[in-house]
Formats: C-alpha cells, structure tokens, sequence
C-alpha cells in the first residue's frame, strides 16, 4: 500500500490527549478517493487545519485507486442491464477496507438516498474513534459495496459528482465539535445546537444606513441579552423553520416568548 496523502502535516503516531469530555482525542479519520487533492487543500485550512496541527484530529486522504485492479488499476465497470455510466466496483473497495478497518471504525458513504446529515449525527461521529469515508464518483456504487458499509449519509436532495463534497461537508462539521478546536460558547450557540436558529448579530458601526443595533444589545444588561437573543432566536426560527419548533419541548421561558412573538409576528406580519 502506498503512502496515504497528508491532508496537512500531522504526527505520525496519535497525539496521547486528555480528553474534556467523553471524546476520546484524536478522532481519526480515512478518507477514500480517487481525487486526493479535492480534499487536501481544504482540509489544510481553516479550522480543520488548526484541528489537526493541535493534534485532535489525524486525516488521511488515500487514493482508491491504489487498490484497483490489474495494469490499469481499474476501480469501476460497466452496469450490468445495460445503460449509461460506470459503477464502482466492490473488490477494490473491500481491498482497502482490509486494510484500514479496525473494530471501532465506522465506515460512512455519501449518497443521496442516505439518512440526511444534520447536526445531530455531527455530534455523534464527533465522540467515534475512527471514520472511513469512501468517496464514489461515476454513477454510484455497485450494490455489493453497501454491505461493507456502517453509515450512509445524504446532505441534500440534489446530485453531486462525486462524493468528496459531502465527505469535507461531513468531515467540517465534525472537526469543529471536537473539544479545543473553537470556543466551546460558539458551537453551544450556533445555529440547530439548541434546536433553534441563531440569534441575529451585529457589530459596529452602531448605526449604518437607517439600520441602529438594537439598544438591548448595547445597555450591558447581560439578562436582558440572554432574553432578547433567546427571543429573536425563537422568531427566526418560527418565520424561517417553523418544523424545528414541532416536537421540541420548550422551556417554560421559551413558551412565554414563543407566546409573545406568535403576538407580535400576527400584530406585524410583514415586518423583519
Ligand atoms: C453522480 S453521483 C451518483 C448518483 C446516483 N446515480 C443516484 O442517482 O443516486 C456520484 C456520487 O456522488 C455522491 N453524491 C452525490 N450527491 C450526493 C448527495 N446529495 N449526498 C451525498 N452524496 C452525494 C455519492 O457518493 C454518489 O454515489
């Protein structure tokens, strides 16, 4: 086998790390391609970059392709019952899962059909051991293959080339959940964490346009931020993601404001 293509520059050996939390550090993670540099540049950058000169995270990007078979390394064939495109064949895929799956690993592949990716599953590959990601291209795997597989994920009802996309989408999120990789206050707020959308920000100027920064968010009275982002996140989400609220069980201070925006949006529907 040859050498895997570095994402970035990370140890040869996993960094011992005291895990924060249950997380045990380093998450490691296989990707499989055939277009290595699809992935390593922007897996060098960024967040994911600092993940792994930190030692939380170790990436490996292999090319497929090592695995295919005869002179031509082929990887994929034709479709049996005739029609247009090439599949992935499975030998070549079984050849390098031999290789690089241990007991914890868990063995994700992007297709459209798969469970849609949120942020939820994020978190749960965030506290794995080990991913492998098996990117396809052409028009898809041979059938056979999703035998070989723990976890297919979607990340939305359209059609990519090839699975790389959704690998860095899947591999973005997960980096940044890991402990010490951002702010533990940033991903505690963001967006879908709580269930909700995020609060709208602001920065300076204070005034720009006829656009003031609500004045709440001036006054240093850190209850009534608390209140008014809890509040206007509850509005987004009501305006932009009413099927979020469904299902959720909300605090009773949370019920109170949902009561006054359901108020205040049928008062002054158009506004915002
Ligand atoms: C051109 S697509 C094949 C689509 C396949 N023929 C179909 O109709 O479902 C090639 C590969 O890109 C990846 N892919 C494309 N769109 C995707 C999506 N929305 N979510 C996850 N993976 C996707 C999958 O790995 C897929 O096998």
């Amino acid at each position: 086998m040859s050498d895997p293509v570095d994402a970035t520059v990370v140890p040869s050996e996993p960094v011992p790390t005291e895990p924060t939390t249950a997380v045990r550090l380093p998450i490691e993670i296989d990707v499989l391609t055939l277009f290595p540099g699809m992935l390593c540049g922007p897996l060098a950058e960024s967040i994911p970059g600092r993940v792994q000169s930190r030692g939380l995270a170790i990436i490996r990007v292999h090319d497929l392709r090592q695995w295919g078979l005869g002179r031509h390394n082929t990887v994929d064939d034709y479709t049996y019952g005739g029609g247009a495109g090439m599949v992935m064949r499975p030998e070549p895929v079984a050849a390098a899962l031999n290789v690089l799956r241990r007991p914890e690993s868990t063995v994700i592949l992007p297709d459209p059909g798969g469970e849609v990716f949120g942020q939820a599953r994020a978190q749960d590959l965030a506290g794995r051991h080990h991913l492998i990601i098996l990117c396809p291209r052409y028009e898809g795997v041979d059938e056979r293959i999703r035998s070989m597989i723990d976890l297919e994920l979607s990340i939305g009802d359209y059609i990519l080339s090839g699975g790389e996309i959704p690998a860095l989408v899947v591999v973005d999120a997960v980096l940044r959940l890991l402990p010490g990789a951002i702010d533990a206050e940033s991903t505690a707020e963001e967006s879908f964490t709580g269930g909700l959308l995020e609060y709208p920000q602001y920065t300076r100027p204070p005034v720009f346009g006829e656009m003031a920064v609500p004045a709440v968010l001036t006054s240093g009275h850190h209850g009534a931020v608390r209140m008014w982002r809890l509040k206007e996140a509850l509005r987004r989400t009501l305006r932009r993601r009413p099927e979020l609220l469904n299902g959720r069980t909300l605090t009773r201070e949370e019920s109170k404001l949902l009561v006054e925006v359901r108020s205040e949006e049928s008062a002054n529907p158009e506004s915002g």
